[in-house]
C-alpha cells in the first residue's frame, strides 16, 4: 500500500495533536508536531536572553538560527516522539503558558519559517507522515493526499488547554489561557508569512461537540477513503 501525507491544520488547542497521534499509531506512520519546533525556538530565545519581558531582540535571534538544531526522538513509553534542542530533551519545557505567550511572535519570523519548513519537508520525503500545525496543507505539503482543518469554539479550546495545563501542575487562570488562545489565533491568521487559513482542498472538522472516539472515527474514515 502506498503511503500518504496527512496534513492537519487549525487554530490553537483544537485537539490536532491528539488525533494526529492516534491516526499515526493506527497506520504505523510517523507523527510530527511542527508546533513543537516553533516552541523549541521560542524556548531557545527565552533562555538565551533574546526575549526579556517586553523586549524582543529579533535580529539577535535571527543571527543564531543556524546554530539551532531541533530534532525528534521516539519515546517508547510515551508512544510519541519528544522534541530536542541541540541534543537536550525539552519536551516538558515547551508546553508552558509562558512559551505559548511568545511563540506566535517568534513563529512570524520569515527566516525561521524558511529553515523549519525545509526541515519539515525533508521529514516527509518518504511519506507515511501525519503532521500538524498552521501551514502544513498550504505551505509545507501543498500536495498532501489528505488535508484536514480543525476548528472548535474558543471557549471549548481554552477549557481543554486550561485543564491540560492544570493536570501538569501549572498554576494558571482560565482567563489567561483564553486570552492566549485568542491572541495566538489572531496573530497566526494575520501574519504576513504563511498565515493560518484553510486550504481550498482541506476538509473542515468542527470538534466542539465530538468525543475523542467520534473524532478519531470521523477522521479514520476520511483517511481510509484516500488510501
Ligand atoms: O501547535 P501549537 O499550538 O503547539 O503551535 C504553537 C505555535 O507555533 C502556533 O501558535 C503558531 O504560532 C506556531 N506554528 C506555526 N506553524 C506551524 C505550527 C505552529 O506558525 N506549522
Amino acid at each position: 500500500q502506498e503511503k500518504i501525507i496527512i496534513a492537519i491544520d487549525g487554530f490553537s488547542s483544537t485537539g490536532k495533536s491528539t488525533v494526529a497521534k492516534q491516526i499515526a499509531k493506527h497506520l504505523g506512520y510517523i507523527y510530527i508536531d511542527s508546533g513543537a519546533m516553533y516552541r523549541a525556538v521560542t524556548f531557545f530565545a527565552m533562555t538565551q536572553g533574546f526575549i526579556d519581558n517586553e523586549k524582543f531582540n529579533i535580529e539577535g535571534l535571527i543571527s543564531k538560527l543556524k546554530s539551532i538544531d531541533i530534532g525528534f526522538k521516539f519515546n517508547e513509553d510515551l508512544g510519541f516522539a519528544e522534541v530536542y534542542l541541540n541534543g537536550e530533551n525539552i519536551e516538558n519545557q515547551i508546553r508552558t503558558l509562558e512559551v505559548s505567550n511568545f511563540v506566535s511572535i517568534v513563529s512570524a519570523i520569515p527566516e525561521l519559517r524558511q529553515q523549519l519548513v525545509l526541515q519539515q519537508q525533508k521529514m516527509g520525503i518518504k511519506k507515511g507522515v501525519v503532521m500538524d500545525g498552521r501551514d502544513i496543507g498550504t505551505v509545507v505539503f501543498p500536495d498532501a493526499e489528505l488535508k484536514l482543518f480543525m476548528t472548535a469554539s474558543a471557549d471549548t479550546r481554552a477549557l481543554r488547554r486550561f485543564q491540560e495545563l492544570k493536570s501538569k501542575g501549572e498554576n494558571v487562570l482560565y482567563e489567561d489561557v483564553l486570552k492566549n488562545v485568542q491572541e495566538r489565533d489572531y496573530l497566526d491568521s494575520t501574519r504576513a508569512d504563511s498565515p493560518l487559513f484553510k486550504a481550498d482542498d482541506a476538509i473542515e472538522i468542527d470538534n466542539s461537540n465530538m468525543s475523542m472516539e467520534e473524532q478519531f472515527e470521523t477522521i479514520l474514515k476520511l483517511v481510509m477513503a484516500v488510501l
